[in-house]
């Protein structure tokens, strides 16, 4: 018991100098009285998810066994007070808004949510008493798991999943021939992989207006190349009467706005993947979702509880936000370079260089140059958005910024370009603009820590994965299948030095 009567003892300290400190901030800049004091409600982060990466492996083994021992005693506690721990995590937006939670208590409400497991008297699932169903039905989904942990596991927390964890989205609810199955995508680096997809966006959007400018003065139409932190998609044509022809533009919609998240480039943020992980996975609905009240999604009995399973406010939005601020903030994976073993530094020095002149670079980029590293959770009624410096309060390892303070390199290895990928790799249909055989660049970095590939899972080893590239990674894939297996053995020794950082973990 000590150890959770400390932690609430310690968040309610917490809490009262927080409070104090803003009460000092509003008299300091003479804000304006609220007319309502807003206060901290009953949420209070009781998990401690380790933020910072000990160096030292035997602090490291004793972060994983205080982790071990919290688990042990909640499962007693939770038998005490079945409930207590989701309870925990109600935070409203409007705490978050008026700064009553910080960065990092955020991540830790944020991580309880994620490690969740969501019981029907939380809201998981709807009307149907138990209601699991692996095949989705439609947008509305399964439910098909309890929590996000049942998928996002491999390689650490918020990690990918096994091909069991496939997930079967979009069918008729009863039939697997009806579903497109795809398998879970690890998460670290998330919000700095949306933050570079933003700054993209914004330099597509810059070429777009310009264009149209040109068109209108010059009075005619004004074909320009497209190009974003050196990835080229095709040519857009501005005509002077101010519309646009779409037609030549490649690898994006023709909105010009990358979607980074979903394996086919769908989702255009950390919060909109959540929020449809929450309702599609777990019935867990969101406050937004049933505000929105598609019957296709939420259910159709109508109201505040349209999945009519009698629980309303499944999930609030304060924790929605600090669901994303948790996926958003996990680590950025790393490059384990071989180099005490000279064999093996010389295999992995020659496969990187294989990653280039067999062409894998060209779609795989190394690294993109990021101009800073904040990731700002967008307000979504008015109210303040919430910001991040990753590259200082994000989960270590993180960012750093290059020498010459000219921006991080980020190396994702993706240029967040859809390709299409030949008709082995095609799925059943088109989905919201991407064809059956497109796909977004994946990120290769952590690769070595999430097996099996592809959308599918199909590929267990990372040689499957590169021999089943098709389509317009033909070449490549020829390039790479015309060496014999002692000449593919660099490749994979490069691709094995992407992983995340060593953490220790309990089962
Ligand atoms: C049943 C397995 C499953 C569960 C449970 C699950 N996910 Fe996922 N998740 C997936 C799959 C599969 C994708 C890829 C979706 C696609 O390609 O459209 C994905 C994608 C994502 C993405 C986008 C990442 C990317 O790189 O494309 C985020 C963010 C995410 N999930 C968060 C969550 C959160 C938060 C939860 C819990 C509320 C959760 N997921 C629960 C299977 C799962
Ligand atoms: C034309 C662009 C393109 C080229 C060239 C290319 N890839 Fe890919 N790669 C992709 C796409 C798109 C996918 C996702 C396909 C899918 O999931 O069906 C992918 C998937 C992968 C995966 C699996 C990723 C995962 O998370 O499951 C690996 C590993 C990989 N590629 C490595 C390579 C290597 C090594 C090369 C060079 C021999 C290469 N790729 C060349 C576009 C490309």
């Amino acid at each position: 018991m000590s150890v959770e009567v400390h932690s609430i003892v310690l968040a309610l300290v917490g809490a009262a100098l927080v409070g104090a400190a803003l009460v000092g901030a509003a008299l300091i800049s003479g804000c304006k009285p609220e007319t309502e004091p807003v206060e901290r409600g009953t949420a209070a982060p009781l998990r401690t998810i380790a933020r910072e990466l000990p160096v030292d492996d035997m602090d490291k083994a004793k972060q994983a066994l205080a982790q071990d021992a919290w688990r042990r005693e909640h499962r007693f506690l939770d038998a005490v007070e079945p409930g207590h721990l989701f309870a925990s995590t109600r935070v409203d937006q409007v705490e978050i808004d008026h700064q009553l939670w910080s960065s990092d208590e955020l991540y830790q409400l944020g991580g309880q949510l994620f490690t969740h497991q969501f019981t029907r008297a939380e809201g998981f699932g709807g009307a149907e008493p138990l209601g699991l169903r692996r095949f989705h039905d439609g947008r509305r989904g399964g439910p098909d798991a309890f929590g996000c942990t049942s998928c996002h596991w491999r390689g650490g927390l918020a990690g990918a999943g096994d091909a069991a964890d496939n997930a079967m989205f979009n069918g008729d609810g009863v039939h697997q021939s009806s579903t497109v199955a795809r398998n879970p995508p690890a998460l670290a680096g998330a919000g700095l992989r949306e933050r570079l997809a933003q700054q993209m966006n914004t330099e597509l959007a810059l070429a777009r207006d310009q264009a149209l400018a040109r068109a209108a003065a010059e009075g005619h139409a004004v074909r320009v190349p497209l190009q974003a932190k050196d990835v080229r998609f095709g040519y857009l044509t501005a005509r002077a009467d101010g519309t646009l022809d779409a037609t030549e533009v490649a690898g994006v919609d023709s909105d010009l706005v990358i979607k980074p998240f979903g394996w086919k480039g769908t989702f255009g943020s950390i919060r909109e993947a959540a929020e449809d992980a929450l309702l599609v996975h777990h019935g867990m609905q969101t406050t937004t979702l049933v505000d929105e009240g598609d019957p296709g999604r939420v259910g159709s009995r109508g109201g505040a509880d349209p999945d009519g399973d009698g629980i309303a406010q499944e999930i609030r939005e304060g924790q929605l936000s600090a669901l994303v601020l948790f996926v958003a903030m996990q680590e950025l994976p790393t490059e384990e370079i071989p180099n005490l073993d000279p064999y093996l530094a010389t295999l992995w020095a020659r496969g990187r260089l294989d990653f280039e002149t067999l062409g894998c670079a060209s779609c795989h980029v190394p690294a993109l140059v990021l101009d800073d590293a904040v990731y700002t959770l967008e307000h979504r009624d008015g109210g303040p958005d919430f910001a991040v410096d990753l590259s200082i309060d994000g989960a270590a390892p993180r960012l750093e910024r290059g020498a010459q303070d000219d921006g991080f390199a980020l190396r994702l290895y993706s240029d967040l370009k859809r390709h299409r990928m030949g008709a082995a790799l095609a799925e059943s249909r088109n989905e919201l603009g991407a064809n059956a055989d497109e796909f977004i660049t994946p990120p290769l970095w952590g690769i070595a820590r999430s097996r099996p590939y592809l959308h599918d899972g199909r590929a267990p080893t990372l040689d499957d994965a590169i021999l089943l590239h098709g389509g317009e990674a033909q070449a490549s894939r020829d390039a790479f299948a015309s060496l014999d297996d002692a000449g593919r053995g660099p490749l994979r020794v490069f691709l094995t030095s992407l992983v995340r950082a060593t953490r220790l973990v309990t089962p």
